[in-house]
């Protein structure tokens, strides 16, 4: 599996943790920034690791911002992209079984470090159930087609 992370500087130090959290997992990651904590633009790394998702380039991303919402709103405008911003585990994995989502938001201002770890393996550990959900994710594909030009 092999895995895009990008940040803002609200996200940079719980990006640098789940970074190392999963090359001890021997899981291939490519960082897409930021890379410290100066002020920066949470949209520019949504583009970056939703175009590298979207491309087939890599398989999953996860974004990091203060509140983990700014940058999971500029993930979802690219079209293809399912973000889910989480904050604890059942979502996690609801939001694969159910949504099939291929970016996991996080709020590094919001959660805690130790629960973010277990947040990012519960959602890199689920499955997509498919059958009804896909019926579903079919439906938000449309709507794209609709107001995506
Ligand atoms: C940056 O200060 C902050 O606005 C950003 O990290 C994020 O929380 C936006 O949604």
């Amino acid at each position: 599996m092999k895995i895009a992370i990008g940040s803002d500087h609200g996200g940079f130090p719980l990006k640098e943790m789940i970074k190392e959290h999963l090359q001890q997992k021997d899981i291939e990651i490519k960082d897409f920034g930021t890379d410290s904590e100066a002020s920066c633009n949470y949209a520019d790394f949504a583009e970056a690791v939703g175009e590298a998702v979207v491309s087939g380039t890599y398989d999953k991303g996860i974004l990091i911002c203060g509140t983990g919402i700014g940058i999971s709103i500029a993930a979802n405008k690219i079209p293809g992209i399912r973000c889910a911003l989480v904050g604890d585990c059942f979502s996690a994995k609801a939001t694969r079984q159910h949504n099939d989502t291929n970016v996991l938001a996080l709020g590094a201002r919001v959660i805690g470090s130790g629960l973010a770890l277990e947040i990012v393996d519960a959602w890199l550990g689920t499955e997509f159930e498919g059958g009804r959900h896909q019926l579903r994710i079919d439906k938000i594909t449309e709507i794209e087609k609709k107001y995506c030009r």
